[in-house]
């Protein structure tokens, strides 16, 4: 699928089967989502713009780096914070703006209930973050949304899509580039995806009933 970049480091496969695994409970859910964002955030800043600077080492001086691209995180409320602290790890300049947005569970269409976003957001790499591409409805209206504040470039970060969902936002936004770590089977009649790992929300913050 064109615009759509796989995510197939061997240490994401092995933390995205804890992930699905539906014996993990809440605090390793957590925690291994953290491990593997910081993998994600690595692969997905492959091409983030540097600048030569001098270092000086306790033996003499020497070239090193900046990085320059002013990079914007941007969850997609709830399931993206459980994304946030493994990216702000290996980008601890980041800023972070949030979108709170759930589907409403009879239509399946996305709801936005709040916005709040950094001033650099028309300038910088935004990097949004929802660990579930299902439909697809929530993460083509979020970047609507970030397009309407001003935002440019733009990357979609997800843990686990359904061809569905890709298609939509490419279809939607087909200048954005979409990160996933496994293109899964198809979306149940519920809109969960299969094989997926469940409702991401609710394993994170333990509220399944
Ligand atoms: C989940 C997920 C995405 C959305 C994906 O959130 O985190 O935001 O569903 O589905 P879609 O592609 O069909 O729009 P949910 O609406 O369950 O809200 P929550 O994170 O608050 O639980
Ligand atoms: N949202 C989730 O959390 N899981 C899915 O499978 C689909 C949407």
């Amino acid at each position: 699928m064109k615009n759509l970049i796989l995510i197939d480091h061997p240490l994401v496969k092995r933390d995205l089967t804890l992930l699905r695994d539906k014996r993990t409970p809440s605090h390793l859910f957590r925690s291994i989502l953290r491990r593997t964002a910081s993998l994600m955030a690595y692969e997905v800043t492959h091409d983030l713009k540097i600048t030569k600077v001098s270092v000086v080492t306790p033996l003499e001086k020497t070239k090193g780096y900046v990085v320059t691209d002013s990079i914007i995180l941007v969850p997609i409320l709830r399931a993206g914070l459980g994304l946030v602290g493994g990216f702000v790890e290996v980008l601890p300049n980041a800023r972070v703006g949030h979108i709170g947005m759930y589907r409403d569970e009879e239509t399946l269409k996305p709801v936005d209930y709040y916005l709040k976003f950094p001033k650099q957001l028309k300038k910088g790499l935004v990097l949004v973050l929802d660990p579930m591409l299902a439909t697809g409805g929530s993460a083509a209206a979020a970047v609507s949304v970030l397009k309407k504040k001003g935002a440019k470039k733009i990357r979609f970060i997800s843990l686990v899509a359904a061809p569905e969902g890709v298609r939509l936002l490419a279809r939607t936004h087909p200048d954005i580039l979409i990160f996933t770590c496994a293109l899964d089977r198809q979306l149940n009649d519920k809109g969960y995806i299969l094989p997926g790992l469940g409702d991401a929300g609710d394993r994170i913050f333990g509220t399944a009933e």
